[in-house]
């Protein structure tokens, strides 16, 4: 196992109806702004019942924060935060909102003039020295930012992971009631999401990470018996409980310290965003079976460890595992609603060319756990995904 250090200062609150603690977990003469998306929190009440539950504190509030957040947008409530005096961070809603809401009090606590240098130097970002305490109400489950320090951004043609402590919120209420209203290629999304945050850090090559691996394969495990489930039945709440306990524990992480880390699904899925406007879960779902087709030598052993222990394949042949196992990753998507081919999504291969130039002109030309995944594997694997 590699050296590692773990910190997560993130407290969940858990349940049905644990919005009304919301009030107890900020001060009471705080001025808080309130974050939120397009404008589903208003359509389903979540934003009355916060509103509620603040009970007389100052309130601001910013909607309109797209999926795949933009800079340009985010940028709009920096200023705001500026001119209210704004204490305290209040993010509303899935990933998007979250993640936009890391990146306001980053921004907005930023002594450099060119903030959108945050996007891509860490070093501008480490020198950030102390931000505003965020806080959020997790409405879909899928990112884990609701435990995390990542935030994701996009800019001009491209999606920039953005990393902080100062992002790690302070308090995350996690009620699954509340993830009742997504539409169901939304949840579909999150399971898948949750899936390939796990596998990104599960299928790599061995390094005696055995608590890291059974708890992985946990999560695994706990997916593949409620996807399917609580797609069909969206309020179970026991389903949906489990979904959104995965989705936090997949990337907050535990799983991922002390041992390798891929991240290829997702270096290559931004663009896919970025680029054709693709939802963030589909575009890992087209991807994962290719990546792992082509990658089979380098993920041998972990292929194999994964089709025994989360699939129980128990054929004779190594090579045979790896195929079934991967056939049933790709029909376990399938049988949530998500299509894993490119070409599902209207993309035909001369689209590659920009893909693989966009990775390119992000530097992306040597990545996964071993650092020797090339432009061309890169564009075999969209090849693949075809
Ligand atoms: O905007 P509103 O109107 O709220 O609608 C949203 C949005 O259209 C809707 N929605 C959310 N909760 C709902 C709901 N509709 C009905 N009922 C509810 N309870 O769902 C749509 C998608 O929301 P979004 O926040 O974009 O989805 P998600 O949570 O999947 O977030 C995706 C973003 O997170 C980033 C992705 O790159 C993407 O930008 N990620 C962040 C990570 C992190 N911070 O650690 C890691 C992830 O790998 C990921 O990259
Ligand atoms: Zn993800």
């Amino acid at each position: 196992m590699f050296n590692f250090e773990f910190y997560n200062p993130t407290r969940v609150i858990f349940g049905k109806g644990q919005i009304d603690k919301l009030h107890s977990q900020i001060s009471k003469d705080a001025k808080v702004l309130i974050l939120y998306g397009g404008g589903s929190v208003k359509k389903f009440g979540t934003l009355d019942m916060v509103k509620k539950s603040l009970k007389d504190r100052k309130i601001v509030e910013f909607g309109g924060i797209e999926p795949n957040p933009r800079y340009e947008t985010l940028m709009k409530a920096v200023d705001i935060v500026k001119k209210e005096d704004i204490d305290f961070l209040l993010a509303l809603g899935g990933g998007s909102v979250i993640d936009g809401t890391k990146f306001i009090n980053l921004a907005a606590n930023y002594t450099g003039n060119n903030k959108a240098e945050l996007l891509t130097n860490p070093k501008a970002v480490a020198s950030i020295t102390k931000g505003l305490p965020i806080g959020t109400v997790l409405t879909l489950p899928a990112t884990g930012s609701e435990m995390n320090m990542g935030a994701v951004v996009s800019y001009k043609s491209g999606k920039f992971p953005v990393f902080s402590p100062l992002s790690f919120p302070r308090f995350s209420i996690l009620d699954p009631t509340i993830t009742y209203t997504l539409p169901l290629t939304q949840v579909a999304n999150g399971i898948v999401d949750t899936f390939i945050h796990t596998v990104e850090q599960y299928v790599t090559y061995p390094a005696e990470g055995r608590f890291q691996d059974r708890t992985a394969e946990g999560i695994l495990q706990t997916l593949i018996e409620i996807g399917k489930k609580t797609i069909d039945n969206p309020k179970d709440y026991d389903a949906r409980a489990n979904l959104v306990w995965c989705a936090t524990m997949g990337l907050n992480g535990l799983i991922g310290a002390g041992v390798p880390q891929d991240w290829t699904t997702h270096t290559m899925g931004h663009e896919l965003t970025a680029l054709f406007g693709i939802d963030h879960g589909k575009t890992l779902a087209i991807l994962q079976p290719a990546i792992w087709s082509v990658r089979k030598d380098k993920k041998r052993d972990k292929l194999i460890q994964y089709a025994e222990r989360v699939w129980g394949i128990t054929e004779e042949n190594d090579d045979l595992k790896i195929d079934l196992a991967i056939e049933k990753t790709r029909e376990f998507f399938e049988s949530l609603g998500i299509k894993t081919r490119l070409s599902d999504y209207g993309l035909t291969s001369d689209k590659i060319d920009l893909v693989v130039s966009n990775l390119e002109n992000h530097g992306h030309t040597n990545i996964s756990e071993t650092g020797d995944l090339t432009l061309s594997i890169s564009r075999e694997i969209l090849e693949k995904a075809m």
